[in-house]
């Protein structure tokens, strides 16, 4: 081995290549703790306009003439139109009331400007839906249109229905439009044509035809898209803070998220006004992407759901009187909303909540088995709060798995107090977070090594790299990542689910950067990072094999020259990930211990994941410009003996009797590899 090397390293030396790093060992004759289907999955908040305006298709802003300051917020009213608040939605009362002009050259009608607009593509079916009546009778006819209103040409609009209302009764119509161009800005316009008629609409809406799976209160396609090729193990609904809310009356209420979409009440977004220096005064919560469609696309795209509730404290960052909060005493029903949270998506269909999932479309049970209590909590109140649920939960519910939380931070006061309380109430997993800097990434290489393995398990339920003064998507944030994840690839004993956070942001739209997936009202991208988490998820494997640097985990410490790297085997498949977050090439050996007499292994396929952009990342306009390439690579594994004897040496006798393999690899300034090798 040392014969060997010093020969390579003189011709790395002479061809000016790259230093070499110690090898690193991989045992591939013991594989260790199993990985968790649930190990690399997706957080889904409604934040940066993720949900309205984002993965939810809906393209009409304020469909229901709910928003509180403004009724007609999204609207621009033209002619005589009237709010009126006593329409067929109970929990959605107000609607809009159109009369005749009152003069042959006005007209009456009303245009609303989606989210940023509404996105159109040309030749694409949109299905343009409103419930109406005429109430004193009559035909109203509607026209409806999507226009261009900076349009320089003879007419504004691009594409033109009719529908009549003729009914005194609420009734839902609809019309198909095919998009006559595309604008990725359009607005939609109904237009009274009739004269000497009143007409009511409610709940007015354009869903493209085209969406994921074709669900009619469908998502965007694209967008859904991206989340199923990550192939998330774990789905987390739906937050973050938005959970707890800004003050418990704007909690997410799942309650109110299920049922007909035209009957769920509005809530306010927290994240409208969360960062005054980034206000978006017109972010609500329609609640139209609610638990059933939560659990319907974790069930679409192979992952478990993770719903998270409320435990009764509002959020502990805008309150501090405990005034905000539920006195433990008072959570009976914050409990009973979980309880029936489980028979929504468990109980038989004889059940209350049960029954409501068979109507809204799925008999069968969605499978539960985890439950989030509390998100960024801290402080004694947090598992005061907590205790109540798990005692009701565990009663009722053996079966299912709860999630508490070590609060906001990586480490420090809060951090120290939860985790022992974690422990002592036997949370099943316990929820980390860390937006963390660079330094933090590549300190953290090692942070599970030494976790207590008797406690709960550990959920990393919101994590990504910030760069201090650099607070935005690119590479080498996602580089760091990688590297960190490493770490929780190598206990995945211990390390039962990890999840990037946020996981969308609209680039007109948001509050909060970065996140994993960007787009504008027609076109997305998935960013560096979001590669990262791809490459984990498809490169999860069944068992971790113990990889390291003479003798300890490579995990960046030093004197490992900035490599970080785990591996796992899979079926007959072992793929080594490496990460290099130096500057400087490395050659490194990988050197396969633990192989079985005849037993051999053959490098099949490597995966390469660099640029030299390293604070750049995809963008709309270069959706592809940072992404890993796939390809053979080189290098024949030999056993010691063989080395030695290349070398012109004579290999010992326990050299000989070695099964080892050892193959060098070279691994790119700030890369990230996966080397797949056939285990023979
Ligand atoms: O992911 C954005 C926010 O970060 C989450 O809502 C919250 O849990 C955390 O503070």
């Amino acid at each position: 081995m040392k014969a060997i090397r010093l020969i390579s390293a003189a011709a790395a030396l002479l061809l000016g290549a790259s230093a070499f790093a110690a090898p690193i060992d991989i045992n591939v004759g013991k594989p260790g703790a199993p990985i968790q289907p649930t190990m690399y999955g997706i957080f889904f908040e409604d934040i940066n306009f993720a949900a309205d305006g984002g993965l939810y298709a809906e393209l009409v802003k304020n469909r229901s003439f709910e928003f509180p300051q403004d009724r007609l917020q999204g609207w621009k009213a033209f002619g005589r139109v009237e709010v009126r608040d006593d329409g067929p939605f109970d929990r959605n009362p107000h609607y809009v009331r159109l009369y005749e002009p009152g003069h042959p050259h006005k007209w009456t009608g009303l245009d609303n400007e989606g989210f940023f607009g509404i996105g159109l593509k040309e030749g694409e079916t949109y299905r343009f839906s409103v419930w109406a009546r005429v109430p004193q009778g009559g035909r109203a006819v509607l026209r409806i249109e999507f226009i261009n209103t900076a349009s320089m040409g003879e007419r504004q609009y691009f594409t033109q229905e009719h529908i009549t209302v003729d009914s005194r009764d609420w009734t839902q119509y609809e019309v198909v439009m095919k998009a006559g161009q595309t604008d990725p800005k359009a607005t939609l316009r109904i237009f009274l044509e009739s004269r000497d008629v009143t007409v009511d609409l409610e709940h007015v809406s354009l869903f493209p035809t085209d969406t994921w799976m074709g669900h009619r209160n469908g998502m965007r396609k694209d967008l859904a898209q991206a989340l199923a090729d990550l192939h998330p193990g774990i789905f987390r609904f739906p937050g973050g803070c938005i959970v707890e809310g800004a003050d418990l009356a704007t909690r997410y209420n799942w309650k109110n998220s299920v049922g007909p979409v035209e009957n769920r009440p509005l809530n306010e977004n927290r994240w409208e006004y969360t960062f005054p220096y980034r206000f978006f005064p017109d972010y609500f919560q329609s609640y139209g992407l609610g638990f059933y469609e939560f659990f319907l696309l974790s069930e679409e795209i192979g992952s478990e759901p993770l719903p998270i509730l409320s435990c009764g404290l509002a959020c502990q960052f805008q309150n501090d009187s405990q005034d905000a909060h539920v006195p433990v005493a008072e959570l009976a029903p914050y409990i009973q909303d979980a309880l029936d949270l489980i028979e929504f998506a468990n109980g038989s269909t004889d059940t209350k909540w049960g029954a409501l999932r068979a109507e809204m479309g799925h008999p069968s049970p969605f499978n539960l088995k985890y439950l989030g209590i509390g998100n960024e909590q801290w402080g004694p109140e947090y598992p005061e709060h907590l205790e109540p649920f798990l005692k009701a939960i565990r009663a009722a519910h053996p079966e299912i798995k709860i999630v508490g939380t070590s609060g906001p931070d990586s480490e420090g006061d809060k951090f120290d107090y939860l985790w022992p309380e974690m422990r002592r109430l036997n949370a099943d997993l316990v929820d980390e977070h860390f937006y963390r800097p660079y330094e933090w990434f590549l300190s953290q290489g090692a942070r599970y090594d030494n976790y207590d393995r008797k406690g709960p398990k550990v959920f990393a339920g919101e994590y990504a790299c910030h760069a201090r003064g650099r607070k935005l998507n690119h590479f080498y944030a996602s580089l760091l990542e990688a590297a960190f994840m490493t770490g929780l690839e190598r206990n995945a004993d211990i390390v039962h689910m990890a999840t990037y956070a946020p996981l969308f942001a609209h680039v007109e739209g948001w509050q909060w950067r970065p996140d994993l997936i960007w787009y504008d009202n027609l076109n997305s991208f998935r960013t560096a990072s979001w590669h990262v988490q791809e490459l984990y998820s498809e490169f999860k494997g069944e068992r971790v094999l113990r990889t390291t640097m003479a003798g300890a985990s490579v995990s960046g410490a030093e004197g490992q020259d900035g490599i970080f790297a785990s591996s796992v085997i899979d079926g007959g498949k072992v793929y080594v990930k490496v990460v290099n977050t130096a500057a400087e090439p490395r050659t490194v050996a990988l050197n396969f211990t633990g192989l079985k007499k005849g037993q051999g292994i053959a490098p099949a396929e490597r995966i390469r994941f660099t640029t030299n952009r390293l604070y750049e990342d995809n963008t709309i306009e270069t959706p592809a410009l940072i992404a890993p390439v796939r390809g053979a690579f080189s290098g024949q594994p030999a056993t010691e003996a063989e080395r030695v004897l290349a070398a012109g040496g004579k290999p010992t006798r326990a050299q000989l009797r070695s099964t080892d393999r050892c193959v060098e690899v070279n691994l790119a300034p700030y890369c990230f590899d996966i080397y797949v090798f056939d285990l023979k």
